[in-house]
C-alpha cells in the first residue's frame, strides 16, 4: 500500500514544489510507482512536469465530481503519474466550507488508488487552509522543506501546532516523514547555522541529503521538465536522487503512537519541538 506524503510548509518559496516534483521524478526513476497530487491552485507542479493537456483536476477530485482514476494522467517520467491542478482549485477552499467532514474529502478520494502506488506525494499551497488540512488528514507523513535562509524557522511552530491539531482530531497516525534543508549553500555561515538549528530541534528526522542552491533547479520548470530530464548530471539531480534513496529506505509502516511518545528513533516529539521553536522566536 502506497505511502502518502504531504509536502508542507505554509511559507511560500521554501522549495515545496521543487522538492515534490523532483523527489517524485527520482522515485519514478528508481522504478517506484509514484503519484504526484498537485494541491496548489498555482499549478506549478503540473506545469513543472510538462503537463498541459488534462481533463479532471484535483479540484474535481476534492469536490467528488470526478473519480481519482479519471484525473490521473501519466507524465514523461516512467512510473510517475500526476493529478494536475489549476486556478479553479482556489474555489474549493470556499466551496467546501459548508460541507460536513470537509477536512476528509481527499482522504476518502485517495482510498481507491492507494494500492496502485508505492508513493503518493501531495504538493500543498503556502497556507494552512482547508486544502492543506485535507492533505494532512489524508497523509501518513509530512515532509517539511526548510529554506536555509533568514527566518527559516519562523512560522514553524504554527505548522507544528497544526500537525498536532490534525493528530488529535482527524488523523492520529500522522507522522513527520522528514525535514529537508533546501537552497543550502555550504559556504554561507547562515546556511550552516540553519542546518545546525534544524538538527538540534528535529534530530535524525533531518535528511542527511541537503538540497544545494542550484541554478539548474530553478531553470528546469520553465522548460516543463523535472531536473532529471533537464540536466541529469547537475548537483540538483544528484541530490534529489540521494533524497529518494533516503525516502525509500525509510519506507516503513507507520509507527505506533506509543513508540512515538517513547521517543523511538526517527520520531520527533512534536510537543517538545514546538515549545522549543516558540521559545527561540520570542
Ligand atoms: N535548490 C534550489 N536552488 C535554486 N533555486 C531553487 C531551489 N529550490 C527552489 N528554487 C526556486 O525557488 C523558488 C521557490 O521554490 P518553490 O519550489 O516554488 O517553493 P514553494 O513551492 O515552497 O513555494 C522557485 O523559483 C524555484 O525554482
Ligand atoms: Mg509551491
Amino acid at each position: 500500500m502506497g505511502r502518502i506524503i504531504s509536502v508542507s510548509n505554509q511559507k511560500g518559496g521554501v522549495g515545496k514544489t521543487t522538492s515534490a516534483v523532483n523527489l517524485c521524478a527520482s522515485l519514478g526513476a528508481a522504478e517506484k510507482r509514484t503519484l504526484l497530487l498537485d494541491l496548489d491552485p498555482q499549478g506549478n507542479a503540473t506545469s513543472g512536469c510538462g503537463v498541459e493537456d488534462y481533463g479532471a483536476t484535483s479540484y474535481e477530485v476534492m469536490l467528488g465530481t470526478a473519480r481519482v482514476e479519471e484525473a490521473v494522467i501519466p507524465t514523461p517520467i516512467p512510473f510517475l503519474d500526476i493529478i494536475p491542478s489549476d486556478r479553479r482549485l482556489a474555489g474549493a477552499e470556499i466551496e467546501l466550507v459548508p460541507q460536513v467532514s470537509r477536512e476528509r474529502f481527499l482522504a476518502h478520494a485517495l482510498v481507491s488508488v492507494r494500492e496502485r502506488y508505492d508513493f503518493i506525494l501531495i504538493d500543498t499551497p503556502p497556507s494552512l487552509g482547508l486544502l492543506t488540512l485535507n492533505a494532512l488528514t489524508a497523509a501518513d507523513t509530512v515532509l517539511i522543506p526548510i529554506q536555509c535562509e533568514y527566518y527559516a524557522l519562523e512560522g514553524l511552530s504554527q505548522l507544528l501546532s497544526t500537525i498536532q491539531l490534525v493528530q488529535k482530531s482527524l488523523n492520529p497516525d500522522l507522522r513527520i516523514e522528514g525535514v529537508l534543508l533546501t537552497m543550502f549553500d555550504r559556504r554561507l555561515k547562515l546556511s550552516n547555522q540553519v542546518a545546525e538549528e534544524a538538527i538540534e530541534y528535529f534530530g535524525d528526522t533531518v535528511y542527511k541529503t541537503k538540497i544545494p542552491r542550484n541554478v539548474r533547479l530553478s531553470e528546469a520548470p520553465s522548460f516543463g521538465k523535472p531536473i532529471l530530464l533537464y540536466d541529469v548530471e547537475c548537483l540538483g539531480s544528484q541530490s534529489y536522487m540521494e533524497l529518494a534513496e533516503e525516502v525509500i529506505a525509510a519506507n516503513r509502516p507507520p509507527l505506533e503512537v506509543g513508540a512515538a511518545q517513547a521517543g523511538g528513533s526517527g520520531v520527533v516529539d512534536i510537543d517538545k519541538v514546538a515549545a522549543k521553536v516558540e521559545e527561540v522566536q520570542e
